[in-house]
């Protein structure tokens, strides 16, 4: 699984840093580095709503420090254990 996290100007003023760290947690603490990786990424379109991820080919956007733990569950631990 491939999870972009868009950094474009945008996101990155709506802590898109701080998600990203958060994910990269969230896959060491449940052993998913060789299952799920993490790249940035530029613009996904979703400027206009909190940070935009890209978990495959699924556009997500709102993403915030309040939401990705469970966003991660239901979206990246379902599929990956
Ligand atoms: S800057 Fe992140 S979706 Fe556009």
């Amino acid at each position: 699984m491939i999870i972009y996290v868009c950094i474009g100007s945008s996101c990155h003023q709506r802590s898109s840093y701080h998600v990203m760290k958060e994910l990269k947690s969230l896959i060491g603490q449940n052993g998913l580095e060789g299952k799920v990786s993490l790249h940035p990424a530029f613009c996904l379109g979703g400027c206009g709503d909190g940070v935009t991820i890209k978990i495959n080919e699924e556009i997500i956007s709102g993403v915030g420090m309040g939401n990705v733990a469970d966003l991660f569950k239901a979206r990246v631990l379902k599929t990956c254990l």
